[in-house]
């Protein structure tokens, strides 16, 4: 199909993409590193799209994913979980977590983890943190079964846990990711929505909306 064949979004969706432009958060990433179910990548990918996270990278050794957003689009089994969020957020593959660490450090990406475990050399509650003190963020979720790796630990600036207060010993992927980016896209739009990009001295004289009002198109 040529460009000039592909079909042209309706205008409604051509709407929608405007209105939600700024509220998207600018220079915010998260990383699913070696995840096993196609589900949950669906569900992370959803969660991103739903909560204005600008893209998603997934750290895939077992090359599940193939290589290019276009045809990850097309691909049913993450299409599907991801109730077609795929097809407006963009998706990153890398082979291995240093790959990934290498491309986001060489675009100045600060990279925080996720764990329900005290990690690494500084560990706080999800309240506690303050995400806006980063231009460029990355946050990591890591597998389902074994959890963010030693290697990814070792290169991130902290690790953030979610307090639980249950019998069990973790959240699962999709949760976890919809808690943890609602906290960080929350404070980083509410300050772009006051801070012009890249200049903490750069105050708007008046903020952006922090809110869009709910849908009444369905
Ligand atoms: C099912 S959990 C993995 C459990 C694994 N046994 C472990 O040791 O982490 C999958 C991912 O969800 C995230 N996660 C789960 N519970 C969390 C919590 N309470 N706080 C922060 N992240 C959590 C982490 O990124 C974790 O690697």
């Amino acid at each position: 199909m040529t460009v000039d064949e592909k079909p042209k979004p309706k205008p409604a969706v051509r709407k929608r993409a405007n209105e939600i432009k700024s509220f998207r958060c600018k220079n915010l990433i998260a990383v699913i590193e070696n995840p096993s179910d196609f589900k949950n990548i669906g569900t992370v990918i959803r969660n991103v799209n739903a909560l204005g996270v600008e893209k998603a990278y997934v750290v895939d050794p077992h090359r599940r994913l193939p290589d290019d957003w276009q045809d990850m689009r097309e691909q049913r089994n993450i299409s599907g979980p991801s109730v077609s969020a795929v097809k407006w957020t963009f998706v990153k593959r890398f082979d291995n977590t240093d790959q990934c660490f290498d491309y986001l450090e060489g675009n100045n990406f600060t990279s925080i983890v996720t764990s329900p475990h005290v990690k690494g050399k500084t560990s706080i509650y999800l309240h506690e943190g303050d995400y806006t003190a980063y231009t460029k963020l990355a946050v990591w979720f890591g597998s389902e079964a074994t959890g963010i790796s030693d290697r990814a630990v070792e290169r991130a600036e902290m690790c953030v846990s979610v307090p639980m207060f249950g019998m069990i010993e973790s959240l699962n992927l999709g949760t976890s990711s919809g808690i943890v980016l609602y906290e960080v896209a929350k404070q980083r739009r509410e300050y772009q929505s006051r801070y012009r990009m890249r200049n903490k001295r750069g105050e708007r004289t008046e903020p952006l909306p922090t809110i869009l009002p709910p849908r009444a198109d369905r």
